[in-house]
């Protein structure tokens, strides 16, 4: 016998990979896709899981097999703790007009790891009729954690959700080597983080809205090997009409490419909310036809002309560096900074910035209230 599969041996007769499953199967589950696979994980979680865990979570699997499955009602976890779920099958939502909410959704939760080699597909094209997204504006979304903490979540590939796929709001949470895959369209957000020492890395996101994006509040986030295709980008914000407080600190985004999006790096707000973001470096992109490679806006007011400015959101401190590649062919500037007059936005820093456009023409620059280096229109501050 070679010594690591005596090893492997050795440790399974001692019980050290005594790993407690909870089998979906053994509460209902059914793999026929068209059996409601929610209650069958519900049932699983508070027969099985609960109650038996350990400070291990992978001493206590909840398990969703490989097979096909119906998702048709939403699973939702709350107050729980010390345990993986394992998603291994494909599972299909059920178009339903009325259903809302969240349908992976986990409050008030502690290391928890989500893992597994499954799919779920949220055939979101059936909530979005024609591309519409007014005519459900309230369907589902796929996953999310709030008030978590230490959770991390991997593999599962997300496809085509009606809505947002991934909300992680809490303290130390990771998600990584993951893909989320949808429909080029808005409302289709990838990651959307917030709390303090969240981590993504090694995910790729194709879609048509946030790839992998910092809300607030947030103090200390982390995002590295990402590619984003067809993406809104990798943002700040956006901070709508009259938001207050805003508070996004110590940022660090590197090594990520994006590919056809409306955008790249877009820290965006109303001219009415106020706050402040600071500290944030982005290092290492590559960009492939982008509307707006480079934008940090205090007027980004999505399909309205923008409300007077009353706000006072102030962005400081803020350096790309090592970023090249390409904006879009439309006559967009390539790097676009507009703060509000009073409340210049300070030590905006652009080193080893190489951006063009796809067809060649003169790549504009447009810089307003706003100070620091690396730009001819960038005053120093
Ligand atoms: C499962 O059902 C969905 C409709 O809910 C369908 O789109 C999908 O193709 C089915 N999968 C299989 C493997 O039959
Ligand atoms: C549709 O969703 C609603 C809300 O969750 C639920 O009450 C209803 O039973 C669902 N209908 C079907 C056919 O699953
Ligand atoms: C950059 O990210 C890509 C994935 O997008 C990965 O394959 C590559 O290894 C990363 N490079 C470094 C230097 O980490
Ligand atoms: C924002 O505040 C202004 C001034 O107080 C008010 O007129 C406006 O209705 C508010 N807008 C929203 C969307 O709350
Ligand atoms: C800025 O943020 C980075 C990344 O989060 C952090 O390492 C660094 O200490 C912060 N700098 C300051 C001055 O707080
Ligand atoms: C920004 O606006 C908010 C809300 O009106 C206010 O509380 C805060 O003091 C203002 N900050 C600055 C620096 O003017
Ligand atoms: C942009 O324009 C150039 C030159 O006309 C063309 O070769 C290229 O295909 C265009 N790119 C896109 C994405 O339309």
């Amino acid at each position: 016998m070679a010594l690591s599969k005596f090893l492997l041996a050795l440790a399974a007769a001692s019980g050290a990979f005594a790993a407690k499953t909870c089998n979906v199967l053994n509460y209902g589950g059914v793999a026929d896709n068209s059996t409601d696979i929610a209650p069958a994980i519900m049932s699983a979680y508070t027969n099985c899981v609960a109650g038996s865990t350990t400070s291990n979570p992978a001493d206590t699997v909840l398990l969703v097999p490989s097979g096909t499955y119906a998702l048709q009602t939403a699973v939702t976890l709350t107050n729980v703790a010390d345990f993986t779920i394992e998603i291994d099958g494909a599972l299909n939502l059920v178009f339903n007009a009325s259903l809302t909410g969240t349908l992976f959704s986990f409050d008030d939760c502690n290391n928890i790891v989500w893992q597994g080699s499954g799919t779920i597909y949220g055939h979101g094209d059936l909530w979005r009729p024609g591309g519409n997204l007014g005519t459900y504006p309230s369907r589902p979304r796929l996953v999310r954690f709030q008030n978590c903490n230490n959770v991390d979540m991997s593999g599962v590939t997300l496809n085509n959700s009606p809505m947002f796929h991934v909300t992680i709001i809490g303290n130390n949470n990771v998600a990584h080597n993951m893909q989320i895959v949808a429909d080029h369209i808005g409302e289709t957000d990838g990651f959307d983080m917030s709390g303090n020492n969240n981590y993504v890395h090694d995910v790729s996101v194709e879609n048509g809205d946030e790839c992998v994006t910092v809300k607030t509040p947030t103090d200390g986030f982390v995002a590295e090997n990402i590619q984003c295709f067809y993406s809104a980008g990798c943002n700040i914000g956006s901070f709508g009409n009259n938001v207050t407080g805003v508070t996004v600190q110590n940022i660090y985004y590197k090594n990520i490419t994006q590919h056809n999006g409306d955008g790249g790096i877009v820290l965006k707000s109303y001219p009415t909310a106020s706050g402040l973001v600071k500290n944030a470096t982005y290092i290492d992109f590559t960009f492939t036809n982008i509307a707006y490679p480079i934008q940090v806006s205090d007027f980004w007011c999505p399909n309205e002309a923008c409300p007077p400015t009353t706000g006072n959101l102030t962005w400081e401190d803020i350096t790309f560096s090592s970023i090249t590649g390409t904006g879009d062919n439309s006559t967009r500037p390539i790097i676009d900074v507009e703060c509000i007059s009073g409340y210049e936005c300070t030590g905006i820093v652009f080193e080893n910035v190489d951006l063009t456009k796809e067809d060649g023409v003169t790549a504009t620059i447009t810089v307003s209230n706003a100070c620091g280096s690396g730009l001819s229109q960038l005053p120093a501050c």
